[in-house]
């Protein structure tokens, strides 16, 4: 029977665990693009949302994480999201959010730190340029005016009537970007991938996009300042849904793999 592909053959990614792989060997005039997940917040006790107990096994989704959901019952929205910001105020970084800020005190603006996650830990970590494109837990916006989010780390659990802008009375509401949205800053994302020499994930299943899909991006395209393809490195406890975009799956925990990731030359 004749064999036949269907297409460009991807090389399988090398797995294992991530003991067992060299240290990255960094320029100080690389450009590295890391993107986190969840994950690298674990070791800090904060929930991931698809491992086991995780809070998409807790609340429903559509309830909890879309603007129907919260049209339908903003209370409840605001409860789920008091109870993470409660949550956050009593975590603090680990090794791999401190490991990535001292990256970035070598490598200045040669890295672009883009994170899906939107508790503050990075910043608590020292990084100074997070890209949440997932928004701030700890940020609040108006639904009707345009005024920018602002820092707001309080809970709205008992107010009965719904949390109401003082600028215009539209509805308030957390400063995250909910499913069916847009996340924010995505022309900068996309610039910064294609313009990188190094891609990491750091901790995410890969089940959500566009995030998951960045890593693909890459697989095709050769950078146009090098004209060469960047390396892309997956950290994390499993190999992730969008492993196959990967060069390495290198498999452990973030705290523990991250300090000790980069050989920088
Ligand atoms: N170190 C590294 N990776 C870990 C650790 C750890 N200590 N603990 C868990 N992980 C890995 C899990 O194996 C899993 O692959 O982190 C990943 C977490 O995956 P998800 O819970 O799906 O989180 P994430 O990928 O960040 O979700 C993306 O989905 O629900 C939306 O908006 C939400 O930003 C979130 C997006």
């Amino acid at each position: 029977m004749a064999s036949y592909h269907s297409g460009p053959m991807i090389p399988i990614p090398r797995a294992g665990p991530g003991r067992d792989f060299a240290p990255l060997e960094l320029r100080r005039t690389d450009r590295v693009f890391v993107l986190t997940g969840a994950g690298i917040s674990a070791e800090s006790g904060v929930a991931t949302f698809r491992d086991a107990n995780g809070l998409w096994e807790k609340h429903r989704v559509e309830d909890v994480a879309t603007p129907e959901g919260f049209a339908r019952d903003p209370r409840l929205v605001w409860r789920f999201y008091s109870e993470r910001r409660a949550q956050i105020a009593k975590v603090r970084p680990n090794p791999a959010h401190v490991a990535l800020a001292k990256l970035e005190e070598a490598l200045g603006d040669g890295l672009f730190l883009c994170t899906q996650n939107v508790d503050p830990l990075h910043e608590l970590g020292g990084s100074r340029r997070v890209h949440h494109m997932h928004g701030e837990l700890c940020k609040t916006r108006c639904e009707r005016c345009a005024r920018p989010a602002f820092d707001d780390a309080r809970q709205y659990v008992d107010s009965e009537e719904p949390v109401r802008c003082e600028l215009c009375g539209g509805r308030l509401r957390p400063a995250v970007v909910w499913f069916g949205e847009i996340p924010l800053g995505m022309d900068s994302i996309f610039a910064a991938v294609q313009d990188c020499d190094l891609f990491l994930t750091v901790g995410s299943s890969g089940a959500v996009h566009p995030a998951a899909a960045l890593v693909s991006h890459l697989r095709n395209h050769p950078s146009p300042r090098t004209g060469r393809y960047a390396r892309t490195i997956y950290l994390g406890l499993e190999r992730p849904e969008n492993a196959h975009s990967f060069d390495e799956c290198r498999l452990g925990k973030a705290g523990e793999l991250l300090p000790s990731l980069f050989a920088l030359r």
